[in-house]
């Protein structure tokens, strides 16, 4: 598990402890790394085999970064720290896992019904999730002969951190264009589908971005 936030060590310590308190043989290591940096990947990945042997079965890209506002507003900074976290931090992680990537390797990328759907005040994350489904594409298009699947899990809103940044008027819209109960999705509605795509079952799926949003966007 990866976090950057000093603030978040104690939150990722805790679940590392509870996932071994299952006692099912279930182990995690906690990493802080920024994966805005170039360097973070390689970081990450000496961690995970230092920890477990040589092998990798799964990565899920899921750290992203949400910085609204207008395009007038919007420097060229912003959308380097966007899209450096968003697109090249999944582009490079993948990149440093797949030496060590078992087949049948897993991987999943977090995107966004943003992707797909125009955000007044979120256009630069919109683009950086897009660009993220079709890296997702690309990916499996290359990595399949080897016998691994690529999948992209677009979220719908789900009540997190993230969710603040939204501006309100558009979580009101989000959940009125949410079918299923009208309701904010949640961590373990999202964690469900994931882990499904990691599953062995799963393993006639590649390349496809999977809508998890109650019905908010029908792809
Ligand atoms: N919440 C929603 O409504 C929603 C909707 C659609 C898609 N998503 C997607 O779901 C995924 C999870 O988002 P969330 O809602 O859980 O947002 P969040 O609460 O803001 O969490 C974002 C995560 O990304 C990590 N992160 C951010 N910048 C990083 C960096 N430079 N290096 C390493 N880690 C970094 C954060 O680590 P720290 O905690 O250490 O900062 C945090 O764990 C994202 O891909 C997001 O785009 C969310």
């Amino acid at each position: 598990m990866v976090y950057t936030s000093p603030k978040s060590g104690p939150a990722a310590e805790d679940i590392a402890s509870r996932i071994s308190a299952l006692n099912n043989g279930s182990q995690a290591i906690v990493v802080q790394a920024d994966l805005s940096t170039v360097e973070a990947p390689d970081k990450i990945v000496s961690a995970t085999t230092e920890a477990f042997g040589e092998h990798i079965d799964i990565l899920v890209n899921n750290a992203a970064v949400l910085l609204p506002g207008s395009i007038l507003d919007a420097t060229a900074n912003d959308y380097a720290a966007t899209f450096d976290v968003n697109v090249r931090g999944p582009l490079l992680m993948t990149k440093a896992v797949v030496p060590h990537l078992r087949a049948p390797g897993r991987i999943i990328n977090i995107s966004s019904i943003a992707a797909r759907t125009g955000f007044d005040g979120l256009a630069v994350y919109s683009a950086s999730k897009g660009a993220l489904e079709s890296l997702t594409r690309g990916l499996a298009a290359e990595l399949g002969a080897a016998g691994h699947t690529v999948n992209a899990v677009s979220s719908g809103p789900v009540k997190t951190d993230m969710l603040a940044d939204v501006p309100d008027k558009l979580v009101q819209i989000q959940l009125q264009r949410t079918p299923v109960e009208h309701r904010h999705g949640t961590v373990d509605d999202i964690a469900q589908v994931v882990g499904w795509l990691s599953d062995e079952s799963s393993r006639w799926i590649s390349g496809q971005t999977i809508a998890a949003g109650g019905g908010y966007q029908m792809l």
